[in-house]
C-alpha cells in the first residue's frame, strides 16, 4: 500500500466525471488499498479515487471513531436510490478543500447499490453521517465539490484562498 498525493481544489482534474469500473480485480484492489491508506494518513473519513487523480467510480469510507477498530467500506460503481424527502444539514469538509467546513443540505437517508472489495453486488440503507458521506463522495464522481452547494460568493472566496495558499506554498 502507498500513500498517494491528494489533489487540492481548484485542480481541474477534480472536475472530471469518473468512469465506471469494468472489473473488480487485483489492480483495482491495489488502488482501493492505496486510497484507504491515503485517507487514513490525511486523516479523513471518505475519499473518492479522483482525489488521487484516478477517474474511476470508486470511493472508500471509514466512519469508525479513534477508539474503535477500523471499519473500511469500499464502494465500486455506487448508485443512489430512494433518497429521502427529508433533508438535513451537516457540516462538511473535504481533503481536497483543506481547512474549510460549511453546512451542506442533503437527503438524510438513501439506498446505495454498489460492488464491494470482492466485486460482489451489495445494497445498503444509509442514514445520518453515512448517508451524508456517501453523497459527498458520490458528488466527486461527477466532478462536484461540497463547496458547489454553497453560494457562489462563498465558493469563489474559498477557491481564491486555496489558490493563494498554493501559490505561497509553491514559492517557499
Ligand atoms: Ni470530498
Amino acid at each position: 500500500m502507498a500513500v498517494r498525493e491528494i489533489l487540492i481544489a481548484p485542480d481541474p482534474r477534480l472536475r472530471e466525471v469518473s468512469k465506471s469500473v469494468v472489473k473488480v480485480d487485483d489492480a483495482l484492489r491495489t488502488i482501493m488499498d492505496d486510497m484507504l491508506e491515503t485517507m487514513y494518513a490525511a486523516p479523513g473519513i471518505g475519499l473518492a479515487a479522483i482525489q488521487i487523480g484516478i477517474p474511476l467510480r470508486v470511493i472508500v469510507i471509514d466512519l469508525a471513531r479513534d477508539d474503535e477498530d477500523p471499519q473500511p467500506s469500499f464502494f465500486v460503481n455506487p448508485e443512489i436510490h430512494n433518497p429521502s424527502e427529508e433533508s438535513g444539514l451537516y457540516e462538511e469538509g473535504c481533503l481536497s478543500v483543506p481547512d474549510y467546513y460549511e453546512d451542506v443540505e442533503r437527503p438524510t437517508a438513501c439506498t446505495v447499490r454498489y460492488l464491494d472489495y470482492q466485486g460482489n453486488a451489495q445494497s445498503l440503507e444509509a442514514e445520518g453521517l453515512l448517508a451524508t458521506c456517501i453523497q459527498h463522495e458520490m458528488d466527486h464522481l461527477e466532478g462536484v465539490l461540497f463547496i458547489d452547494h454553497l453560494s457562489r460568493l462563498k465558493r469563489d472566496r474559498i477557491l481564491r484562498k486555496l489558490k493563494k495558499d498554493q501559490r505561497l506554498a509553491a514559492a517557499e
